[in-house]
């Protein structure tokens, strides 16, 4: 098969978490006449999809550390599947709490284990790419659930809204039946003779069987060293050789919501009309406007990032989200009604997510799909990801109060500063990691490795 149908694939677990990310937005405004919610229980239903990603993706490293990659994607397909069509049919309010904490679920568990899975089976050379796959069919899935919310809006069908997500479900259950398990987890848990075997699978052709044998050998050999260096440091994601990839990790999950892309991707309506575009039809193009941007820009990153590499996107990704917020939020505080205005906030809106797309977006997932050791790669991804949901959640429950309690230019000055203080830190902590293989890419901690003193014992 070839590589890039393969990340497809796997990365349809991407598409889900795109397009249940945007749909609520839209069918929230039906489940509302239906169900007679109260704003706190609208609260509720949007939440509690994110409080149940952060929970899956709490559990997922260490389940697929023990069971391997590709039976917990799969069983995460079918709850995707399964929460999809509880959602559609659901006759009453709890039913469809119930499935929207199992679709949040398995949006959190395939966060983390889709990028993981691509990492460790794509070649070094065009990893970035096949990763950041994935963050394609985040966007991808948002600009899908627009215009489904769109389509469906006239006759107010949230169940087709909702029940839809079930489709990708299925295909990612089929497609995963027809994967091998990643060739990194095989090896590293001593079947050598199955990671051959999917590793000839993944890299295709038999005249290549050379090269696989010669990767195959690359990589036992890097698994050994590394878990000689882990028994003589007795590797845990909480030892000082996995703190830098932790900061690193949980660092970048934390500045990726709290800079603000969320409340562009769930609000976006609602600040275009409070820019001055009033009629509805100006706002759901400039919406549209935003996803579409997303989409190429991601496309942009994804040729670009294992060229250019890792560190540069980020910096002038974050660069031009810091300026973009200052600009959008100086239009905000001039506002006089004027449509000039009005379309000044929308490009700079859009500029925002254009240099998050470029950057911070597909980046954030492929490094920390990079920068943990093998042996608690599973638990280290877990940790970032679900910091990141837990985010997600803060910034998604706390930006219409803040915009209330501070007004509109204030807050997106907020999230400026923090873009900023995500620039120094990128600046000063993240490594470069383009190029190299996912066990050559631990030698880039081994000068802080250096500094830190040596657990008793375990003397150099
Ligand atoms: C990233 C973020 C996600 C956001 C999306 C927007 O994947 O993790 O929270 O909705 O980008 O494109």
């Amino acid at each position: 098969m070839h590589a890039s149908l393969i990340a497809a694939t796997a990365a349809l677990g991407g598409l889900l978490f795109g397009y249940d990310t945007g749909v609520i937005s839209g069918a929230l405004l039906f489940l509302r006449d239906a169900f007679h919610l109260s704003s706190f229980m609208q609260g509720v239903v949007t939440s509690v999809a994110l409080a149940a990603a952060a929970l899956g993706a709490a559990v997922a490293g260490d389940v697929a550390d023990r069971f391997g990659r590709r039976p917990v994607i799969l069983v995460t397909a079918l709850i995707f599947v399964a929460g999809s069509l509880v959602c559609a049919f659901a006759g009453s309010l709890p039913v469809l709490i119930v499935g929207r904490l199992l679709v949040g679920l398995a949006i959190g568990v395939s966060s983390m284990l889709a990028p993981l899975y691509l990492a460790e089976t794509a070649p070094a050379e065009s990893r970035g790419a096949l990763v950041s796959l994935n963050q394609l069919m985040i966007t991808t899935g948002i600009v899908v659930s627009y215009l489904v919310g769109y389509a469906f809006s006239a006759q107010g069908q949230w169940r087709w809204m909702l029940g839809l997500g079930a489709l990708p479900g299925v295909i990612l259950a089929g497609g995963m039946l027809a994967l091998p398990e990643s060739p990194r987890w095989l090896a590293g848990h001593g079947h050598i003779a199955d990671a051959r075997r999917a590793l000839k699978a993944l890299r295709g052709s038999y005249e290549r069987a050379t090269e696989v044998e010669a990767e195959l050998a690359q990589l036992e050999q890097d698994l050994k060293r590394e878990a000689k260096a882990e028994a003589k440091q007795h590797v845990s994601i909480w030892d000082p050789s996995s703190r830098m990839p932790l900061i690193v990790g949980v660092g970048l999950a934390a500045f990726q919501q709290v800079t603000g892309i969320n409340t562009v991707i769930y609000f976006a309506p609602t600040i275009f009309q409070a820019a001055g575009l009033s009629s509805a039809s100006a706002s759901i193009l400039a919406t549209a406007g935003i996803g579409v941007v997303n989409v190429a820009m991601t496309l942009v990153a994804i040729r670009l990032i294992d060229r250019v590499g890792r560190r540069k996107l980020l910096l002038v990704g974050l660069g031009g989200m810091a300026a973009s917020l200052c600009v959008l939020a100086a239009a905000f505080l001039f506002q006089s009604g004027s449509s000039v205005l009005g379309w000044l906030t929308a490009a700079s809106l859009t500029a925002y997510v254009g240099f998050f797309a470029v950057g911070l977006g597909p980046v954030f997932w492929l490094l920390i799909s990079e920068i943990f050791p093998q042996a608690v790669r599973g638990r280290g991804m877990s940790l970032a990801t679900t910091a990141n949901w837990g985010c997600n959640l803060v910034v998604a429950l706390s930006f219409l109060a803040m915009v209330d309690a501070l007004g509109r230019p204030v807050t997106f000055f907020v999230y400026a500063a923090l873009t900023a203080a995500a620039f120094v830190f990128t600046q000063r902590l993240v490594p470069e990691t383009k190029g190299r293989s996912l066990e050559d890419i631990q030698t880039v901690w081994d000068k802080d490795r250096d500094v830190l003193p040596p657990k008793p014992g375990h003397a150099a």
